[in-house]
């Protein structure tokens, strides 16, 4: 069984990745910036999970969320980087403040995870995924600086399989999975104006593949990337309109 840190696991997908995880008997540590969510996700996952404070803007924290990851499990095994924030911002209004939070959270500190994570991850042969968005090749209007810190997340990715090809670096590029935090900062009065046209131009679908998915589906896609015999390094996620999606 797996000792697995997840970065991004305090709500939405990564949580439910902990929990799935979990169930099957992987050890897990969840970590966040909202101490009680992650405390709650260990207790509600029990065999051995631990709820860790991080936040991936700084440094110190990436390093210490490792190791603290390994003092309690004696190594790892895997690492998630499911974290993100998705500011909705028409890309010409976005702050210099808006492009450095979206790309300290979303892309540096995936960078500073995995090279703490990196030698406990070579004595393991172990595996780190991260999860990216469907929409990165076609931006959705008002999510161009998500979406670029995306595509930046991409070659990150890359540029630590090229350097390092012993080791599976895996991206999931994951469809629109309702019901998770990612949106709660939206203005809804923008979202409106931008979500107007988002169906009509083919950017988002009711059901069909690229429609919504459940949390849980895709949570499952991100364990077959973990559980694969083989490296599975580049994996789209979109919904299967023959299964009981998540319903608008
Ligand atoms: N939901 C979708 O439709 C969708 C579609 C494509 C891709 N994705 C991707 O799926 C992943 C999970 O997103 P989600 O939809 O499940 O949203 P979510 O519920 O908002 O999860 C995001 C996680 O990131 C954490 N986080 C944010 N800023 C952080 C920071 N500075 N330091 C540490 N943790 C931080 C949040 O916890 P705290 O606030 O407690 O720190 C939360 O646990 C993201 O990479 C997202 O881009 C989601």
């Amino acid at each position: 069984m797996a000792r697995i840190l997840i970065v991004g696991a305090s709500s939405g997908i990564g949580r439910t990745l902990g929990l799935h995880a979990a169930a099957r008997g992987d050890t897990v540590a969840f970590a966040a910036r909202r101490r009680e969510l992650v405390d709650a996700a260990a207790a509600e996952a029990g065999g051995g999970a631990i709820g860790l404070v991080c936040d991936v803007r700084d440094e110190a924290s990436c390093t210490a969320v490792v190791a603290d990851t390994v003092a309690a499990f004696g190594g790892l095994d895997a690492i998630v980087y499911a974290t993100a924030i998705d500011v909705l911002v028409r890309i010409g209004d976005a702050s210099a403040a808006t492009w450095t939070d979206t790309f300290a959270t979303n892309v540096f500190g995936a960078g500073l995870v995995t090279a703490a994570a990196l030698p406990h991850l070579k004595e393991s042969k172990g595996r780190a995924v991260y999860v990216s968005a469907s929409s990165v090749d076609r931006p959705l209007p008002g999510m161009g600086v998500y979406a670029s810190s995306k595509a930046a997340l991409e070659t990150m990715v890359r540029a630590w399989q090229s350097e390092h090809p012993d080791l599976c670096f895996a991206t999931v590029r994951v469809g629109s999975a309702l019901g998770t935090g990612v949106t709660d900062s939206w203005d809804r009065d923008l979202l409106m104006e931008l979500s107007a046209g988002w169906g009509p131009k083919g950017y988002v679908h009711d059901n069909g593949p690229g429609g919504p998915m459940t949390v849980d589906q895709a949570a499952s896609a991100i364990l077959a990337v973990l559980d694969s015999p083989v490296w599975l390094r580049e994996v789209t996620a979109v919904s299967d309109p023959g299964r009981d999606n998540y319903q608008l």
